[in-house]
């Protein structure tokens, strides 16, 4: 008997040495502005193995961005679980780059798709909401943007709130309740159809560091585990484990291994703040978790994408707690799953390069973004006699807007996508005919509306120059002339101004930004005829778009500068092409 026992555990042993070879594989998995994670695994029909991630959007429309894949290293946009407008009208009006929607919380039951998630009210005492307004939208096919439902509204006080469905099927919402009370995480029964929610309770108040947030219950091994992060999402950032017989606690923490379960505070790590955690589990019982991490190294200057998503390896044994990997950009672990990369769903795959020609009865792409919700009517493609191009027609407010916080429901025009490479380029042709002073076209490396530098053709004055040429003499009877102008946020990043060559004049522009080495954009342009010709006119300090919660956006805005009345540019192949990580 025990012959055969040995033989087979020899033979079990080998087959997990020759067959299920660990893998390698590289983070971040969802580059850039994709923060506060919240991944899962479906194995029922049609998804069969598939996994989902949806992250935080904060003031970008659509808002709540899901990617999927099967092998879990191609990660494709399938739908955004807010695209319209109808779904959450106030995220027109939120006000500082603080505000809109957090941490959703996306689960899987009974062949459902849900996602909890807070719209944050942060510096609006006029508008006398709660800062906390919770919702949950659902879905039965997340491929489509147009599944998902309308909000339903929940009362709690609080924010990252996630739900849990009991084996004796009453289910209930966990969140975090605000730190200008005494911080911790709260619960509650909740109705996920009506919105209605029973009586709170104070399950966890962590392990005393700042912030305890983004809870998630798992139930294991007859034990309700309670993960969590705490430190803030900055350096300190950590997540830790507790852990009940009962739902409503009371929940002790772990002891071996201790609290933190991950973090990588205190590192020389590139992948700083790691933490705001979610797990799950592949087709052969596998745990993997995600998180949220910043390329910023300890020194913390330098990450312009922000918080982005990592996945690391997780050993859970049975009655145990969860054993994370270390956080880094190249990992070994579990084998991937061995699947084709996904195809369904409205999106590409997040490392897929854009070359967009806005082709008539076309929309905007998935992957394109707004800062909050659009004026619909201030973007038309293909209009009439403009074949192939997006017209953008001015906003009143720049992309600072009022004050650098709120620019309400009149907009700002501005379309953008995700930058998700430490190295790229991102180029758009422009055509541009400014009628009044201060009218401009351009693109910008855009962080919130504090935090942006701009290249643009603008209309002023001619001998509005900061170096006067005299070899242009193009001043029309009005005296004002197109100018290219670079100018940013950060005071010490001086304003450029000089006059479009009059050998340009009338002709389009391409515009182009450039990560070009790890501390610096470069703003050029040129004739898009004559590609040899493009000047670089400002270089942007990417410290100046490091900052906050989001991550930087690329992308074309036109604008008024405050005038009344309006303007029009005409935007066409749109190119943007990742040219490299930095992983250490
Ligand atoms: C949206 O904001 C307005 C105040 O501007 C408020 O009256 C209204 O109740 C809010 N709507 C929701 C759904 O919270
Ligand atoms: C699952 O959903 C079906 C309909 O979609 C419903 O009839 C059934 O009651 C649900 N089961 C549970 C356990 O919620
Ligand atoms: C936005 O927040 C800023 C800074 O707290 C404040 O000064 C301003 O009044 C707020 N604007 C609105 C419209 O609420
Ligand atoms: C805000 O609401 C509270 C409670 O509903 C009320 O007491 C207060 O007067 C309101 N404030 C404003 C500015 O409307
Ligand atoms: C929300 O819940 C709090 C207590 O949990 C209660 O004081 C408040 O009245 C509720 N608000 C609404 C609109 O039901
Ligand atoms: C959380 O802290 C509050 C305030 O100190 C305390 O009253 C409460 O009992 C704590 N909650 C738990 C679950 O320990
Ligand atoms: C990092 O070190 C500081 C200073 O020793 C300490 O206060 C903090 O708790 C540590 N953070 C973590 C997550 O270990
Ligand atoms: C993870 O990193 C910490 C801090 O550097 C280190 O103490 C620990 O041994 C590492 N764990 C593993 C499994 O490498
Ligand atoms: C494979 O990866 C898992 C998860 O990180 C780890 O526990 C295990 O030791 C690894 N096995 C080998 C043979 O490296
Ligand atoms: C303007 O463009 C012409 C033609 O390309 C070029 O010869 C000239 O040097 C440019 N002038 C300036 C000031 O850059
Ligand atoms: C990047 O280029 C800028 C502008 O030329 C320069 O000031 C900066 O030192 C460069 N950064 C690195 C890391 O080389
Ligand atoms: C934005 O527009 C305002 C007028 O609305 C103007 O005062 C400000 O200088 C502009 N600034 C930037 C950086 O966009």
């Amino acid at each position: 008997m025990s012959g055969i026992r040995t033989a087979l555990v020899i033979l079990f042993t080998l087959q997990r040495l020759v067959w299920a070879k660990n893998s390698s594989y590289n983070n971040p998995i969802l580059p850039g502005f994709h923060p506060d994670p919240s991944c899962i695994s479906v194995f029922d029909a049609p998804y069969k193995g598939t996994f989902f991630c949806a992250s935080s959007s904060f003031s970008v429309f659509p808002g709540i961005p899901l990617h999927a894949s099967k092998d879990l290293q191609n990660w494709k946009l399938i739908s955004n679980a807010l695209s319209r407008p109808e779904q959450l009208p106030n995220l027109s009006i939120t006000n500082k780059s603080t505000s809109g929607i957090w941490a959703p919380a996306l689960r899987y039951h009974n062949g459902t798709f849900w996602i909890l998630t807070t719209l944050v009210y942060d510096d609006q005492p006029q508008i006398n909401l709660s800062r906390w307004d919770n919702f949950l939208v659902h879905s039965s096919d997340p491929f489509r943007s147009d599944s998902w439902s309308q909000p339903v509204h929940f009362n709690f006080t609080g924010y990252d709130t996630s739900p849990f469905w009991d084996e004796d099927g009453k289910t209930y919402v966990t969140g975090s309740h605000p730190w200008n009370l005494q911080p911790g995480i709260d619960q509650a029964p909740i109705s996920l159809e009506t919105g209605e929610v029973g009586a709170t309770v104070n399950i966890w108040n962590g392990t005393g560091g700042l912030a305890p947030e983004g809870p998630h219950i798992y139930r294991k091994d007859g034990w309700y585990y309670l993960m969590i992060a705490e430190g803030g999402t900055g350096l300190n950032h950590m997540e830790t484990i507790a852990r009940s017989h009962q739902i409503n606690g009371p929940y002790l923490p772990n002891v071996d291994p201790n609290n933190p379960i991950v973090t990588n505070a205190n590192t020389s790590a590139y992948f700083q703040t790691v933490g705001h955690a979610d797990l799950f589990q592949d087709a052969v019982g596998n745990w993997w978790g995600v998180g949220l991490s910043t390329r910023s190294g300890p020194e913390f200057l330098v990450s312009p994408m922000g918080r982005e998503t990592v996945l690391a390896p997780v050993s859970w044994p049975e009655g145990g707690w969860p054993i994370w990997t270390n956080v880094s950009g190249t990992m070994d672990g579990w084998q991937l799953p061995l699947a084709k990369p996904e195809t369904r769903g409205e999106g590409p795959l997040i490392t897929a390069p854009d070359h967009v020609t806005f082709p008539p009865g076309s929309s905007l792409p998935p992957q394109f973004v707004h800062w909050r919700i659009p004026v619909a009517e201030n973007y038309a493609i293909s209009p009439p006699g403009h074949r192939n191009q997006l017209r953008l027609t001015s906003s009143k407010l720049n992309l600072t807007g009022y004050d650098g916080n709120y620019a309400g429901p009149a907009g700002q025009t501005f379309v953008a996508r995700r930058q998700v490479d430490t190295f790229f380029t991102f180029s758009v042709n422009i055509d541009f005919h400014p009628q009044e002073e201060e009218d401009e076209a351009g693109v910008s490396i855009f962080l919130v509306q504090n935090h942006h530098f701009d290249l643009g053709v603008v209309l002023l004055p001619s001998a509005n120059t900061s170096s006067a040429p005299d070899v242009y003499d193009d001043t029309g009877a009005s005296g004002l002339t197109p100018h290219l102008r670079f100018r940013g946020t950060l005071p010490t990043t001086p304003e450029v101004v000089i006059p479009v060559n009059s050998t340009w004049l009338g002709q389009t522009l391409t515009m182009e930004i450039k990560a070009f080495n790890y501390t610096h954009y470069s703003l050029s342009a040129g004739p898009a005829a004559h590609q040899h010709l493009m000047q670089t006119i400002g270089y942007a300090p990417a410290i100046g778009v490091t900052f906050g919660f989001t991550g930087t956006l690329v992308g074309a805005y036109c604008t008024t500068n405050g005038r009344n009345g309006s303007t029009e540019a005409y935007v066409s192949n749109w190119r943007y092409t990742g040219q490299g990580q930095v992983r250490t």
